[in-house]
């Protein structure tokens, strides 16, 4: 029997879980993989929420240090969250010799380079599967099952939050405001939501995650972003007459010419396996040019989720040897080699309000025209708001700066107001 000794770095939501799973399970992976995996000491300064998931007194550290020199200590679970102390905290630990799991998604986007470095140095391992979509396996997926493949696109979506929350707008026809409050009341959303709807949260996994499928650094500077505040339900539920969901989408895509990567709302067509992920579910559709279109679904944060992930992490540790880090150079910045594209193409959902007069429609369609993009459908809402309509156009694919353009002219032509815009992926 191997003998492993963990110690986890705060014992929040994901490293209570953390503990309940390694100690629920722990004659399951003694008989399962020989594997003796002890919880040998943790660092939290709130001693009752220890005590409160059975751990002794004497397991509680008060310091770093503590757990550095500790012999009986083999692997560092880190789900304190943030930058600081995490990263002191990881740093100490690789530089002590100790091989570190973490769940820290801002921390290994910002910086990985500096930790992998450190890890190399102390032959240490460094983990990371539960700081991408809590316990859905997508880390894992990329660096082994999917090495075959040139990846060339992932769309994900990876924010459970901003997924219960438009869910609940689609189907109740709610505000952003309502549902908001009601999903802080529900302990859904963060007292400071500002990470996850402003889209941070996602462009984090984004920047790991495309890094990983496109083999070199992307980093988080790279990643184009938009959050959902802004969305109104008017254009959920107009999309869903049309045959779209919206989701804050996360898009990277590699064809060759450069890179695309960015997180912000869009409509997707309700025959997509993504329009059907709802709640705070997450989902991963990885497109490979030898296996096609994979999908990976589940929980994307959530104690034993979120755990399922980091004890996955322990186990691959404690039965691996040879340890293997990023298949790519893991710089601070990008590669200067590496073209990324921003102005990419899309379809697009236009909403517009304008009077309901002779000649309005054939204005429009002439500011779009004039910029190269052709419409696929065109709706004009029966209702009415005084002498002004609502007319919807959905756009064949063009260019986003062209998109830009027409919207600027159309709204200081005075012909009609564009209302609302958003990228719609096929
Ligand atoms: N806050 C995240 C979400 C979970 O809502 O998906 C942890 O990344």
């Amino acid at each position: 029997m191997k003998k492993v000794g963990v110690a986890i770095l705060g014992l929040g939501v994901v490293g209570g879980g953390t503990y309940r799973i390694l100690t629920g399970h722990r004659d399951f992976y003694r008989k399962a993989h020989g594997l003796d995996l002890t919880v040998e000491c943790v660092l939290e300064r709130n001693a009752a929420r220890a005590v409160e998931l059975g751990i002794d007194k004497s397991k509680i550290c008060s310091n770093i240090a503590e757990i550095c020199s500790n012999p009986e200590v083999d692997i560092v679970v880190e789900v304190i969250g943030g930058v600081e102390p995490a990263k002191t905290f990881v740093l100490a630990a690789l530089n002590a010799g100790k091989s570190v799991v973490t769940s820290n998604k801002e921390l290994y986007c910002k910086y990985s380079y500096e930790l992998e470095k450190a890890a190399k140095k102390n032959n240490c391992g460094l983990f990371y599967e539960a700081s991408c979509v809590g316990g859905v396996p997508v880390i894992r997926t990329l660096l082994d099952n999917l090495q075959g493949n040139k990846i060339l696109s992932m769309t994900g979506i990876i924010n459970g939050t901003t997924n219960y929350i438009l869910t609940k707008m689609s189907d109740e026809g709610a505000s952003y405001g309502d549902v908001m409050k009601e999903a802080q009341k529900l302990g859904y959303a963060e007292a400071d939501p500002t990470a996850d709807v402003e889209g941070y949260d996602a462009a984090y996994k984004l920047s790991i995650l495309s890094s990983l499928a496109f083999h070199t650094k992307i980093p988080f500077t790279a990643v184009y972003r938009e959050g959902i505040t802004g969305v109104d339900c008017t254009d959920l539920a107009n999309g869903k007459r049309l045959g779209y969901a919206l989701k804050l989408l996360a898009v990277g895509k590699n064809k060759g010419d450069g890179i695309e990567v960015r997180v912000h709302p869009a409509f997707i067509s309700s025959n997509h396996p993504l329009a059907g992920v709802k709640d705070s579910y997450n989902a991963v559709y990885i497109t490979g040019d030898s296996v096609e279109d994979v999908m990976l679904y589940g929980r994307g944060a959530g104690a034993l989720p979120t755990g399922s992930a980091i004890v996955g992490d322990i186990i691959y540790c404690a039965t691996h040897d040879n340890f293997n880090y990023s298949p790519f150079e893991n710089t601070k910045d990008a590669d200067p080699a590496t073209k990324f594209i921003c102005n990419f193409k899309s379809a697009y959902y236009i909403r517009l309000t304008a009077s309901d007069k002779a000649g309005v429609l054939s204005k429009v369609t002439a500011a779009l025209g004039k910029h190269g993009i052709s419409v696929s459908q065109l709706v004009q809402d029966e209702n009415r708001n005084g002498e002004f309509v609502s007319l919807i156009l959905i756009t064949h694919e063009t260019r986003e700066k062209d998109v830009d353009k027409a919207v600027e002219e159309i709204n200081l032509s005075g012909i009609a107001e564009v209302a609302a815009v958003y990228r719609v992926v096929a």
